[in-house]
């Protein structure tokens, strides 16, 4: 299989009629404010009708209502406090409350730490008339609750400035927890650099879906974005430029740490990947003896793929590969390393077999699990390793038949399917950013499917999760991403998240255009996709 690139010049439409939108809200919502209590407006948001869809849900009578008396109880517990804290970031601006955190008191939201049937990441929320409790055995369950709690408040509770209220909870309980523990989003910063500002940007987006992973594909042909000590060009001359020629970049160590902890205090973990043995250019650039002919090539700021390899003979790439993973683990606390293995059109299959032979026990000597696009099942995968099946329906049986194979030998999988969640594929011929070259990727067609089906033969005990990439070859701003995550990103966090029985995509298409009014008060760039009955604008 092989990526077909093209550049595709970047138009950018003024978002007019969302200016718009939002002047019409500041005026009407200067009007509530001058002195009429708000109509008895929409009852509030059902409990099953948030993204991703809740295991199990009991609706209850009566609703609850947050007001200036309201006081947000939590566990005496620096995390818990830390979550209660995050909530009331985003309940203040909006409602114009105080909402003090405290660890008294009985009424109004409540955060507790509590064993029970929740796992490591899910929870159970109450709601009646005098409190709303969230309940669950870890912080990170606390914090998905939240994000259930966020979905359950009208949209205008994610504006930073006093919008009218009521603010109301509807009554009954949640119970719920993931299908799947790896749930993730990748970001390549090698084709286009994005600024620590929006990498951030990215994970309050991911987890407001419960998203729990940011995979940062750290390097390729066009660059090479974070500091290594001891191969210092990779950065400041292979990071230098990206495609199209503009200046690039790279993070500082510094940079890298702020994005994990910062990633961290969302609940999700960050897979740093570097793509070796192909998409090596930057680093073949910045050091002539990398190369097996000792001549370094130019810097590229194209979009082809499968022209660049490190020299597998010789015993300077180990010395690089290990230098380099034991850098970017010392850095990274979650225990996977991603190493890349696609497109290794430059690379024999003997020399890439003997190269992931030698580099995945360099992974595991830095104490890191290897994760690699789902070719490193034509190598060896280490014991542990997880394989990303990137491949389409149209992919030769032959391959799948090898991820199949391997998944029955214990390859644990992350589905990536790119005619399904390449996040930056286009929607339809008219898409103005994004590829084609696994076709176009309507919302229905990147929800309508299922993870646990997906590959059969393969045992759905390999099936460790879902992840949604997002290639930059024709994406910069954060509004590209957005206009390329949105609305399919949700759909990916769902398939990772709910259990099969709910999924239906005529109720999800109702579900999901009730995010709509969210994201605008988020200032979220989307496409209005005609397969989703939006809202009027
Ligand atoms: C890939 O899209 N080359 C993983």
């Amino acid at each position: 299989m092989r990526r077909h690139h093209r550049t595709t010049p970047r138009p950018r439409t003024p978002r007019l009629p969302r200016l718009l939108g939002t002047l019409l809200l500041v005026a009407s919502a200067g009007v509530l404010t001058a002195g009429s209590a708000p109509a008895a407006s929409a009852a509030p948001v059902p409990l099953d009708r948030i993204i991703p869809a809740p295991a199990e849900v009991t609706p209850g009578a009566t609703p609850y209502r947050i007001t200036a008396g309201t006081r947000i109880r939590v566990d005496d517990d620096p995390e818990v406090r830390r979550v209660g804290e995050y909530l009331a970031g985003i309940l203040r601006p909006s409602t114009g409350y105080p909402l003090p955190v405290t660890t008294t008191g009985a009424a109004g939201i409540l955060l507790r730490l509590a064993p029970g049937p929740y796992g490591t990441e899910g929870y159970r929320l109450d709601s009646d008339a005098s409190r709303v409790t969230l309940t669950a055995a870890t912080p990170a369950g606390l914090f998905h609750a939240v994000q259930t709690l966020r979905q359950l408040l009208p949209p205008a509770v994610e504006k930073d400035t006093v919008q009218p209220g009521p603010w109301e909870v509807a009554g009954g309980t949640i119970t719920d927890r993931p299908r799947y523990g790896y749930r993730g989003a990748m970001l390549d910063v090698a084709r286009h650099f994005l600024t620590v500002d929006q990498v951030k940007r990215y994970i309050d987006q991911l987890a407001l879906y419960k998203i729990n992973t940011l995979h940062l594909h750290l390097s390729d042909d066009q660059g090479w974005r974070i500091a290594v000590g001891s191969w210092p060009r990779l950065a400041t001359y292979g990071g230098s430029t990206q495609v199209g020629g503009g200046p690039g970049g790279h993070y500082t160590k510094d940079d890298y740490r702020e994005i994990v902890r910062y990633a961290s205090s969302r609940f999700l973990q960050v897979v740093p990947e570097i793509d070796m043995p192909g998409h090596t250019n930057a680093a073949l650039a910045s050091y002539a003896e990398l190369n097996c002919d000792g001549v370094a090539p130019p810097l590229y700021t194209g979009t082809k793929v499968g022209f660049s390899s490190l020299c597998v003979p010789k015993d300077i790439t180990y010395d690089f590969v290990d230098d380099v993973i034991r850098e970017i683990a010392e850095l990274t606390p979650g225990p996977y390393l991603h190493i890349g293995g696609d497109e290794a059109h430059s690379t024999s299959h003997e020399d890439y077999v003997a190269f992931m032979d030698r580099v995945q026990p360099l992974v595991a000597r830095h104490g890191k699990t290897v994760i690699g696009w789902h070719q490193l099942t034509g190598a060896t995968p280490a014991p542990g390793a997880l394989a990303q099946y990137w491949g389409l329906d149209t992919t030769a049986p032959a391959e799948k038949e090898q991820v199949v194979r391997a998944a029955k030998n214990g390859t644990g999988l992350i589905l990536s399917p790119a005619d399904r969640i390449y996040l930056d594929m286009k929607y339809d011929k008219n898409t103005r950013l994004g590829l084609a070259w696994a076709g176009y990727v309507e919302v229905q067609r990147s929800y309508d499917w299922d993870p646990g089906t997906y590959l059969p033969g393969a045992p759905a005990s390999a099936i460790k999760g879902v992840e949604a990439p997002m290639w930059t070859e024709t994406l910069q701003a954060s509004a590209d991403l957005e206009y390329m995550a949105f609305p399919r990103l949700p759909g990916a966090a769902e398939l990772g998240w709910s259990p099969a029985s709910t999924h239906d995509w005529d109720t999800y298409k109702v579900r999901l255009a009730a995010q709509a009014p969210r994201w605008d008060a988020l200032g979220i760039t989307y496409h209005r996709s005609p397969q989703v009955p939006w809202p009027a604008l």
